[in-house]
């Protein structure tokens, strides 16, 4: 499906995020005084100690049950849940605000109500009916013997919860679990897997005559490509890397440090990009990536529909309603074709996608 390619590209980002967090991580006192107390695991693995010291790092925050749920569920989720707004898993605190504290995901007191429950028995109602995605199911993984924690005992736990366990205070938490809006490498990446394009689209490979140094030719600026200044080939004109410099991009060369901050320049830049991108994407031949299996460019109000619906998946990873859906479709799409043409309504659709505030963030 096309959010995995997104979603490749955030693993990649997590395997780094991690080897940071680890190193990072230190607590003053690591000597364990209190076990989780069931289901506690037989395999004392290095990663669970690392985990152990994080639930003792912050003691009382978290209920001792929640932790054990936490800890047994990790090895199945954590892989995909380690950071970003659905980082469920990066620690016990993200799990007690993502999950706990999400009344759209549990309903203290009622498992058969609660998503989260739902969604491990492969009986989710949202756009995903099950964790892990995949072929199996939570359940499945219990019953075929590689999850050791029963569903009927995280049922146990939702039935136990109390209204008093979801959120110990109305003060802003200072340590919750943050987005951020993604760096200019990211956004980089994500709108190449996400719009089918690559680096052949926008450059083309030269040997320099000057220098004899291979070299990044720009087919027009109007595709306004991009490049981080550091990377190789290097580009032959500056303008690519400006743009990648204001959209925060770090550099070694220029000495400056990412920057995720919401400037001016970094919208302003995201927007030009988007529609510049979106444009190039929706003229590629065969784009499968945007356009599906036809990879046809849709032109009836109900295929046009259909796009929208697809793209609100694959962009932002919740499928649109019918309301949703006509909004977009009357508001932008049908007034854009009345001023201008068919591609240009497309390309507004597909970069209102970019520029929405779920592309943006991790
Ligand atoms: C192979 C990767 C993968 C694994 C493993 C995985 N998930 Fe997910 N999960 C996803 C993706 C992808 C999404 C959708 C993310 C998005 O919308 O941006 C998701 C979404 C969710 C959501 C939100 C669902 C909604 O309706 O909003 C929950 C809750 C969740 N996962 C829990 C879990 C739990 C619990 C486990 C372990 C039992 C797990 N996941 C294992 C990939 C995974």
């Amino acid at each position: 499906m096309s959010y995995t390619s997104r979603y490749a590209f955030l693993r990649k980002i997590w395997v780094v995020v991690a080897m940071h967090s680890v190193m990072l991580w230190g607590c003053a006192e690591t000597s364990p005084t209190s076990e989780p107390s069931q289901p506690a695991s037989t395999n004392a693995s290095e990663p669970l100690q690392t985990f152990q010291s994080k639930l003792e790092c912050r003691p009382g925050e978290v209920s001792e049950q929640t932790a054990a749920i936490v800890q047994a569920l990790e090895p199945h989720c954590a892989d995909c849940h380690n950071t970003g707004s659905r980082g469920y898993f990066k620690s016990v605190d993200a799990f007690q605000q993502l999950i706990v504290n999400n009344p759209s995901m549990i309903v203290p007191g009622d498992p058969d109500a609660s998503e989260f429950v739902r969604l491990l028995k492969g009986e989710g109602t949202g756009a995903f009916t099950q964790m892990p995605i995949g072929v199996q199911t939570y359940e499945d993984m219990v019953q075929a013997g590689t999850a050791q924690l029963g569903v009927d005992e995280i049922e146990s736990w939702v039935r136990a919860l109390q209204q008093g366990d979801m959120s110990s205070s109305s003060a802003p938490d200072t340590k919750a679990t943050r987005v951020r809006r993604l760096k200019a490498s990211e956004i980089e990446r994500a709108l190449y897997t996400s719009l089918g394009l690559d680096e052949t689209d926008f450059f083309r490979e030269e040997l320099s005559h000057t220098n004899g140094i291979d070299t990044l030719i720009r087919y027009s600026d109007k595709l306004y490509p991009l490049r981080s200044p550091d990377a190789l080939p290097a580009s032959y004109y500056g303008e690519p890397s400006d743009r990648y410099l204001s959209l925060g991009g770090f550099s070694v060369i220029h000495q400056t440090v990412d920057d995720t901050s919401y400037a001016p320049a970094a919208l302003l830049t995201l927007n030009q990009v988007s529609q510049a991108w979106c444009r190039l994407a929706i003229k590629k031949q065969g784009n499968t990536t945007l356009f599906g299996a036809q990879a046809s460019v849709p032109s009836s109000e109900s295929d046009v529909k259909s796009i929208i619906s697809r793209w609100s998946l694959h962009f932002l990873g919740e499928r649109f309603d019918e309301d949703q859906i006509e909004e977009l479709y009357q508001n932008l799409y049908v007034t854009v074709v009345m001023e201008e043409d068919q591609e240009a309504a497309l390309t507004g659709v597909c970069s209102y996608f970019i520029r929405h505030p779920k592309w943006i963030i991790l």
